[in-house]
């Protein structure tokens, strides 16, 4: 569906991409995961064309559109006639209502008139802004923008969508309620490639995540597996109160003191039984222990080591 093969973009001095490989493949929803400037926007614009990447192959539906350092133009106007976007930084027509917002690119994708309107109708039902439909939208909340956004972006019933951060800045209810709409695409047997810096919103709905960073793409598997992965990479955190001070020197283990008697534990694995033993054989008694799992930020930073 998309294949993006060694991809190479750079802007002035910034290599913002540096081999990029990746595989959508049909009926899939593909999460691209990566932290603030990973690259994400940067590898979505160059699949649509929006921008010129200096090296690599793009392929869309099996059409190769870019190919030695050049779009096909002929083929991509085509492919994307299949495709709907939502951009990361859309600028949306504030003095206009979403009817009259989706009539102008409904009439950009030449949708004869006959459909038009039920078209509007449904696509507003299914983004919830029905009740707000003749609102001027610069009146509209960052969520209310991002939903209006999606029914844009699927206004020519396309096969396969590529959103740019669609749940930026929704509430967990907007995000439950976009990730429901996503999965509906998905039954509708569409292909959804979206991308997020935030790992709650890949969770649950995404049958593979891709993870970039700095231009490059470290891992491609399920969720499961990475948070794994992950896990596994980045260890885990114990923090631990004691009632006395502990002499930890014996033990082996990587500890900070944070305190007279409280520290901090760094493990590739859970050994909170351990920790617990340990402090007993050394007279003392632990008041208080937890177990910190790595942010998303952390484990990222160990991806990029
Ligand atoms: N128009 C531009 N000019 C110069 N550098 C850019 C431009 N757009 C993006 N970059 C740089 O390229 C890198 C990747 O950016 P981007 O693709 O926007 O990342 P992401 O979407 O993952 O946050 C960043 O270092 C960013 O600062
Ligand atoms: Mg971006």
């Amino acid at each position: 569906m998309l294949k993006i093969e060694n991809l190479v973009k750079t802007y002035k001095d910034v290599k913002a991409l540096d081999g990029l490989n990746l595989e959508v493949k049909p009926g899939q929803i593909y999460g691209f995961l990566g932290p603030n400037g990973a690259g994400k926007s940067t590898t979505i614009l160059s699949t649509l064309g929006l921008i010129f990447p200096q090296e690599g192959r793009i392929q869309l539906f099996d059409v190769e559109v870019f190919k030695d350092g050049k779009f096909d133009e002929a083929k991509l106007v085509e492919v994307k006639k299949r495709i709907g976007y939502m951009p990361e930084h859309a600028t949306l027509w504030d003095f206009l209502t979403p009817v009259q917002t989706l009539d102008i690119i409904a009439d950009a994708f030449n949708i004869p008139k006959a459909e038009k309107e039920k078209r509007i109708n449904e696509l507003l039902n299914l983004v919830g802004l029905s009740d707000d439909r003749n609102r001027k939208v610069g009146k509209f909340s960052k969520g209310m923008r991002q939903r209006l956004l999606l029914a844009q972006a699927l206004i020519n019933d396309p096969e396969l969508l590529i959103l740019d951060e669609p749940m930026t800045g929704l509430d967990p209810t907007g995000i439950a309620e976009f990730k429901e709409i996503i999965r509906e695409q998905k039954k509708a047997g569409k292909t959804v490639f979206f991308s997020s810096h935030i790992l709650a919103h890949v969770e649950e709905i995404c049958d593979t995540v891709g993870v970039i960073v700095k231009g490059k793409l470290r891992v491609e598997d399920n969720l499961e597996s990475i948070k794994r992965e992950f896990l596994r990479k980045a260890g885990y955190t114990i923090l631990v109160e004691t009632n006395v001070p502990v002499d930890w020197s014996p033990s082996g283990w990587n500890v900070t003191p944070l305190g007279e008697k409280r520290y901090r534990i760094a493990a590739e694995e859970d050994i909170r039984e351990g920790v617990h033993d340990y402090v007993a054989s050394q007279g003392a008694k632990i008041l208080t222990m937890q177990v910190k799992e790595p942010s998303l930020e952390e484990i990222f930073l160990k991806m990029v080591e």
